[in-house]
């Protein structure tokens, strides 16, 4: 991304979220039972069932995870998002569906979630700058929505768009950006179990600066296919713009797997940061597809994946 890299954040003065430990082995313990919503004053907390895909990687803490972000609509620097996007409303909110489908509509935020089998995805999370995390998501399938929506014959790929509001989003004033996000995935991508839309992290509602009320996280893609605050799904036939395309089209190309072999033009893909280790910790090796290679390297099998980044 065309801007620098900036380290604010003291990591080291960020502490661990003890009781998170605790409520993993719960999940665990339950296997595939549904745990009981327990709501607390200020957050809702979100039932969610443990998963096969999730990592037995130590999650980043939620300090970690809510003040190092990305979130362009609310300023370029990592901690902007947590400072300002307070101010955006989430609810009420809905979710245009349309495009190539059966059941096109405007969607209230409770019918897209309704009904759905909420899991814990505990995922990597490569950001194409360089640095990684680990998140324990909460979301459900994006192939959900789309069969429960119909998707007709002739889609071969899934548009995404958020929100754009500039009297709550400020950086959305700026005309350096081509508002609104958009993102895109070819239909199989989307149909992949891995990917999902995820509604909270750490067993409660998305944090706003992570992408509330409702996000797309493809966890074998780069950091920025994974858009946030999502408002609009359309299924089309042919590949849609992207934003990090649309700004630098021979650094961010729309596929943007992970890929440790083919470098960025200003810098290495071969290793990655991963946050919370302090500043003296070691870079650790980036993995293909980002380690998720059993269940998505067969949706590239005889692509050259040099010239399709
Ligand atoms: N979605 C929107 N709408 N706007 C953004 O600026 N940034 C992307 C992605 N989704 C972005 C977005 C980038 S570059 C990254 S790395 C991830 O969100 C960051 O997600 P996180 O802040 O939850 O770690």
């Amino acid at each position: 991304m065309t801007y620098r890299f900036k380290t604010s954040l003291k990591w080291s003065s960020l502490t661990p979220r003890m009781d998170y430990m605790n409520r993993r082995q719960v999940l665990a313990g339950v296997g595939a039972m549904a745990l009981t919503a327990m709501v607390s004053p200020s957050v809702a907390k979100i039932a969610a069932k443990a998963s096969a895909f999730s990592t037995d990687e130590k999650p980043n803490t939620l300090e970690e995870i809510t003040n190092h972000n990305n979130f362009y609509e609310f300023g370029t620097s990592k901690s902007d998002p947590a400072q300002h996007a307070h101010q955006l409303t989430t609810d009420p909110w809905s979710v245009k569906i349309g495009g190539l489908v059966d059941k096109p509509g405007n969607y209230d935020l409770a019918d897209v979630v309704k009904g759905v089998d909420m899991e814990e995805r505990i995922y990597r999370f490569r950001c194409v700058e360089g640095w990684s995390m680990v998140v324990p998501w909460i979301g459900f399938e994006l192939a959900t929505l789309l069969n429960r929506v119909g998707v007709q014959s002739g889609a071969k790929y899934v548009a995404f768009e958020t929100l754009h509001r500039p009297e709550e989003m400020p950086f959305q004033n700026s005309p350096q950006f081509p508002w609104p996000y958009v993102e895109g995935l070819r239909l199989d991508e989307a149909m992949n179990p891995l990917s999902i839309l995820a509604t909270g992290l750490y067993g409660e509602e998305m944090p706003k600066q992570n992408g509330a009320p409702l996000r797309l996280v493809v966890p074998w893609k780069y950091g920025f296919k994974s858009i946030k605050s999502i408002v609009g799904i359309t299924l089309l036939s042919e590949m849609p713009p992207t934003t990090w395309n649309n700004i630098g089209p021979n650094e961010y190309g729309f596929y943007s797997n992970v890929n440790p072999d083919v470098s960025h033009p200003r810098w290495s893909q071969a290793s990655e940061r991963r946050l919370g280790g302090g500043i003296f910790a070691k870079r650790q090796p980036t993995l293909m597809f980002n380690g998720y290679g059993d269940e998505v390297a067969s949706l590239y099998d005889g692509m050259d994946l040099r010239v399709n980044y």
